[in-house]
């Protein structure tokens, strides 16, 4: 009979007919009369027999790992006390090779072994990436965009596309990569935020994935240079409206993950003990995040007036503790989160640690600080995973806000027309989605969760 052409995934409704598959040889056992190959196809994974005719050519015989091919056979199910991914295997009656690969021996295939040095894993992620491991937590990373989709437009929140060639700045100027646009000095975006805003009055709330890029020059475990940007805005909510909102997205969208046979299954290979987190998210200010932290002996490195740290006799940093209008550093904010143990929201920071664009709350009677309407969500494991804040929506107050800040607002001119044209109460906020996904799948660094990850040294491959 004809053989059905169908991808691995799609098999079990293929059972005992003969089908046609083809992919790369993932593992390979090779025995006297008989070859065991698992063939790979992106969509799964296939036990394959070659025996007696078919195992007695030559290409059988120097068949090599990540080799392609294409194979026709009969779909058996595996006997009783045996496993096979699916639950069966396809006894070859006729192949092809399409692509040889140089083999076992050849140190491309010896380094796709997990264990290998950072470098050259990063060096050679474009193989990487065939692991089962590393395209694991690809795939959930695509199965998490479309839920994050499916939840938005449950949400009737439209995805815009804003441009990553930009000429403002939303985060600090530190952090822009410079270029030179056709002899105009432009950036690559850091936020879409400011054009999400301008979408409000014509398309409602809405949301965007875009790439951000930030020249940061931090190694650390959740830092890249370019990421993927998670962002949504939203027309006449109060901060209580937007914390509940961004928690809501957040465990809506996991939920479908979770309700999805394919991507559960992936959450359980990467993070076993994953469970979903329960709502309302805790939620403590700022203020009383440094009491907590002074409480729990979490300290911060000193620093000197130019922001250098200060150390002992020993060569070590000098340690303090938090004030009310420190910035809460790494370090401490991710030993918070391994201690709390679950998703917490940090908000109403000191204007000082904040960008120029976020809204003040009421001044408290007899206290200099001033502090925003703004939240940082924290996860166990990683830290900041969400950055957002109801925004500035006097005209006045953001006029204010560029002086205070020293931006020319001349290149803003869209954006001040916002608070011109009809302004409302508004906020927004955007989710790192490499950062999401290592806690999700519970992955050491950002990087992992990256397709081609991008830091200070590195933008090959
Ligand atoms: O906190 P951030 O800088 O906030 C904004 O950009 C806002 N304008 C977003 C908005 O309100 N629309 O960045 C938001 C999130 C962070 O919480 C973090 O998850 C991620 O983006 N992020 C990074 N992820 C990886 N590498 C980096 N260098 C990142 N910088 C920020
Ligand atoms: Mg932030």
């Amino acid at each position: 009979p004809k053989a059905i052409k169908a991808k691995i995934s799609q098999l079990t409704e293929h059972r005992s007919k003969r089908v046609r598959v083809a992919g790369w040889v993932h593992r390979l056992r090779q025995q006297k009369d008989i070859t065991f190959l698992t063939l790979r196809d992106g969509t799964g994974y296939l036990q394959v027999v070659l025996q007696g005719r078919v195992n007695q050519t030559y290409h059988a015989l120097t068949l090599t790992l990540e080799s392609t091919v294409e194979l026709v056979g009969t779909l058996q199910v595996v006997p009783e006390g045996k496993t096979a991914p699916g639950g069966h295997e396809l006894v070859v009656d006729y192949w092809q090779l399409v692509g040889a690969a140089p083999g076992a021996d050849d140190a491309f295939t010896n380094r796709l072994n997990e264990r290998t040095n950072p470098s050259i894993q990063a060096d050679l992620r474009h193989l990487v990436i065939r692991g089962e491991t590393a395209s694991a937590v690809l795939r959930l990373r695509s199965a998490l965009l479309t839920a994050f989709r499916q939840t938005y437009a449950k949400h009737s929140i439209l995805e815009v596309n804003p441009p990553c060639l930009v000429q403002t700045m939303v985060e600090g100027g530190a952090t822009l990569f410079k270029l030179n646009y056709y002899g105009q000095d432009a950036f690559l975006t850091q936020s879409s935020q400011l054009y999400l805003e301008t979408c409000l009055p014509s398309l409602g709330d809405v949301f965007c994935v875009q790439e951000s890029f930030r020249a940061e020059n931090s190694h650390t475990r959740r830092h890249l240079s370019e990421y993927t940007h998670l962002e949504g805005e939203l027309g006449f909510i109060n901060f209580d409206d937007l914390m509940t909102h961004i928690e809501a997205v957040i465990c809506e969208s996991v939920d479908i993950l979770l309700a999805d046979p394919t991507s559960a299954a992936l959450i359980k290979q990467l993070n076993p003990k994953f469970q979903a987190p329960s709502r309302p998210f805790l939620r403590i200010s700022y203020v009383d995040a440094i009491t907590w932290l002074n409480e729990h002996g979490i300290k911060r490195p000193e620093e000197d007036k130019d922001g250098n740290p200060i150390k002992d006799e020993n060569g070590k940093d000098v340690m303090v503790d938090h004030a009310v209008g420190d910035d809460i550093a790494e370090a401490a904010e991710r030993q918070m989160t391994d201690i709390i143990g679950k998703p917490v929201f940090l908000y109403g920071f000191p204007v000082e640690l904040k960008a120029f664009y976020m809204k003040k709350m009421p001044k408290e009677e007899g206290s200099d600080l001033v502090f925003t309407e703004s939240c940082d969500l924290l996860m166990p494991n990683v830290g900041e995973i969400v950055g957002g804040s109801m925004r500035i929506d006097d005209y006045d107050e953001l006029i204010a806000a560029y002086k205070r800040e020293g931006i020319d607002p001349s290149g803003y001119y869209w954006y001040t027309d916002q608070r011109k044209y009809g302004t409302c109460t508004h906020g927004g906020y955007g989710m790192g989605v490499e950062r999401l996904l290592a806690w999700l799948a519970d992955r050491y660094t950002v990087r992992e969760c990256s397709l081609y990850p991008r830091w200070p040294e590195r933008a090959t491959p």
